[in-house]
């Protein structure tokens, strides 16, 4: 498939501990959309994903590498990885987890819809979207977690914490990269409600996530505690200030 229309396309894969993951995703990519760079954003994996990486960049051109000293959370590495690439003048900046549940065969089908798009979510609660070998208890919380945020923030898409996703630069430019708070998974409902509230176009296609094989999931009790305090906050910042600003109409 052809992304020339959609000008330069950047996928940026955050890892930690991915070693035994990221050698495979990024050469499935590499089949699947030649035209496209990746970034893989490290934060210093003890596993060394990191030298995986600087190899992979060094035998490839198309493979960059931004290295940082610690653990700090994947929204924090996607603001880096996001900086990044408008410094770099992307024009369209995708994000991939490493352990192979995004499928790279996919990509091409979101980046058809982004034609008519300015973010496009890869989600697994569209019709025609699925979760294999996911546990009940992660079934249950994807589920809940979206419903949550559709109650709280009346942000109407799906799956609001889906990780397989495609931002045009001018979302990502509009967007306060400097302001954003969110560390843990809860950065992607962070950021798409933003995109939505902003007036953007969002557009929901169906993928298959399908859970690793190898490695472990860094999600954890507090990623999910994040999540709750913050979509409880923005959704009562917003409800007073929605508020406020009729009380100002109707006073006028
Ligand atoms: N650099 C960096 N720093 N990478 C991280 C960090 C971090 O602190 N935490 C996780 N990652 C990377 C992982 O190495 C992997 O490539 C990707 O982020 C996703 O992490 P997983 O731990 O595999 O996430 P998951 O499978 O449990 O969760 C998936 O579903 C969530 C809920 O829908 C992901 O797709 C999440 O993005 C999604 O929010
Ligand atoms: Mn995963």
């Amino acid at each position: 498939m052809s992304v020339a229309d959609l000008g330069r396309v950047l996928v940026v894969v955050p890892t930690y501990n991915e070693a035994e993951n990221l050698e495979p995703l990024l050469r499935r990519l590499r089949a699947s959309v030649p035209e496209a760079d990746a970034l893989v954003v490290d934060d210093g994996s003890p596993d060394g994903t990191g030298d995986i990486a600087d190899r992979m960049a060094a035998a490839d051109g198309n493979v960059h590498v931004l290295h940082r000293s610690e653990k700090a959370g994947l929204g924090a590495a996607y603001v880096a990885g996001f900086r990044w690439a408008l410094a770099e003048g992307y024009d369209v900046v995708v994000e991939m987890d490493a352990d192979g549940s995004h499928a790279p065969e996919e990509l091409p089908r979101l980046l058809t819809a982004m034609r008519d798009a300015d973010l496009v979510i890869g989600s697994r609660w569209v019709p025609g979207g699925q979760v294999r070998n996911w546990p009940v208890h992660r079934l249950l919380l994807s589920r809940g977690a979206s419903i949550y945020t559709r109650v709280l923030l009346r942000y109407p898409i799906k799956d609001a914490t889906a990780g397989y996703r495609a931002y045009r630069r001018g979302v990502l430019e509009a967007l306060k990269l400097d302001e954003v708070a969110s560390t843990g998974y809860c950065f992607q409902i962070d950021l798409g409600w933003k995109t939505w509230r902003a007036g953007y176009r969002v557009v929901e296609v169906p993928i298959t996530f399908t859970e690793r094989e190898v490695g472990t999931s860094k999600m954890s009790r507090s990623i999910v505690t994040e999540a709750l305090w913050r979509v409880a906050v923005w959704g009562l910042t917003s409800r007073s200030r929605g508020a406020r600003a009729r009380a100002l109409a109707a006073r006028n």
